[in-house]
């Protein structure tokens, strides 16, 4: 693998040692996947923040990390696993939050910019077409890669930590042309229209393609940024994909013949197979918990839910999970006030899946517009998931239950 002298400079620790240990990380990963050199890049999205993911190991390696080194570019922090500013309230327990809240002052003085969300996308981190970065959070990969046409692998909390050390990332995987191309093709016959709808779609191709790459070929309508959102995210939950391309859509594929090979079959998704996977997340009966908002809401969404929402007094939980960002221009514009007043809650910096906990609220039914949701709910809490539209999930947390 050829070096610059400035990353060998790196590697020889001439920057202090904690430079040396991450760029010797970066180097070892790039001669793993046959790198032929690193690529500087100018924006990480740090995954792996979460004192629930990281644990006591993970703090103290970030602590030791930050009475040393300084980040070389600019790196936003993924969701963390409490609402920063509001915890006592929200119900986490103070051990965590205070390891939470230590983690993220770490983050903090070696220069991450504390957005807490696995949207940077909506609060201004927003790389370029074609722009080499180094992004975690599965869902957020998968838009920078797929919407914005960014460049990025799949990074986990520790790769991403040495790339914001030291301003590279080795030169593998979809950063190079020739691995960006689709490797299946998926024929869509059943449109979709709603956010529900994506993330079926997303969900079908993920259980498909497992990490490889899907195009979407013969949707008639644009989707919206929200729509594609909560497609990347079903998608990346029940596969790993990291990229889709959708024909027309999608800035890397105007024409099918630009990402996908001549010889590769299609899969057809019609009813049947929106509706096989509908099945797997439907229930009648009590609704306990709702659930919107992961991917984190945009300002589009939360305008929404609040209109839907105003004058209405619901029986459920009810978490609207968004940026602290899209909070505080919700609060300008009366969103928040529609939504609490209605008994629901604006959660800001975390969510379901990577908050402190959810056992003391005694949730057995969750209903939610996001495949991702309603993919890690059974695991992660032991909640029943309903998969439903926005209105829906809205209907139901006024009625406290859905009878289909
Ligand atoms: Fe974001 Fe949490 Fe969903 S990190 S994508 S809201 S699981």
């Amino acid at each position: 693998m050829r070096l610059s002298d400035e990353e060998q400079r790196m590697l020889d620790g001439v920057y202090g040692e904690m430079t040396r240990k991450n760029m010797k990380v970066l180097v070892t990963l790039g001669k793993i996947f046959g790198a032929e050199r690193m690529i500087k890049i100018n924006n990480v999205h740090t995954p792996g923040v979460s004192y629930r993911v990281t644990g006591d190991a993970g703090l103290n390696y970030v602590k030791e990390a930050s009475q040393s080194v300084k980040f070389k570019i600019p790196a936003t922090l993924n969701t963390i696993g409490i609402d920063y500013e509001n915890w006592e309230n929200v119900g986490f327990p103070a051990e965590f939050s205070n390891k939470q809240m230590e983690l993220c002052e770490c983050y903090k003085k070696m220069g991450a910019i504390t957005t807490n969300t696995c949207t940077p996308y909506f609060v201004g981190s927003v790389p370029s077409f074609g722009e080499h970065i180094a992004w975690g959070e599965s869902s957020a990969i998968v838009f920078a890669n797929s919407v914005l046409g960014a460049r990025t692998n799949r990074e986990g909390g520790p790769t991403a930590l040495a790339a914001a050390i030291t301003g590279r990332v080795p030169e593998y995987g979809l950063h190079l042309d020739e691995n960006r191309k689709g490797t299946h093709l998926i024929r869509v016959e059943k449109q979709p229209e709603t956010d529900k709808d994506y993330a079926v779609l997303g969900y079908f191709a993920g259980l498909l393609v497992g990490q490889d790459i899907p195009v979407f070929e013969g949707i008639k309508s644009r989707p919206s940024i929200e729509n594609l959102k909560a497609l990347g995210a079903a998608l990346a939950s029940s596969g790993a994909a990291a990229l889709f391309h959708m024909i027309g859509i999608t800035p890397e594929a105007s024409r099918k013949s630009d990402v996908v090979r001549s010889n590769v079959d299609a899969v057809m998704f019609g009813q049947d197979e929106h509706d096989r996977v509908c099945e797997k997340f439907y229930l009648t009966g009590a609704i306990d918990f709702v659930v919107l908002g992961c991917p984190h809401t945009s300002i589009i969404e939360i305008r929404d839910i609040a209109k839907m929402i105003a004058g209405k007094k619901i029986k459920t939980g009810l978490w609207v999970c968004a940026s602290r960002q899209v909070k505080s221009l919700a609060d300008t514009m009366g969103y928040s006030k529609m939504i609490t007043d209605a008994g629901g809650e604006i959660i800001c910096d975390t969510c379901p899946v990577l908050c402190a906990t959810l056992t003391e609220r005694k949730y057995q039914t969750v209903a939610t517009n996001s495949g991702k949701m309603a993919h890690y709910a059974p695991g992660l809490w032991n909640m029943q998931p309903l998969l439903l539209d926005t209105s829906d999930c809205i209907k139901s947390a006024v009625s406290g239950e859905w009878r289909g």
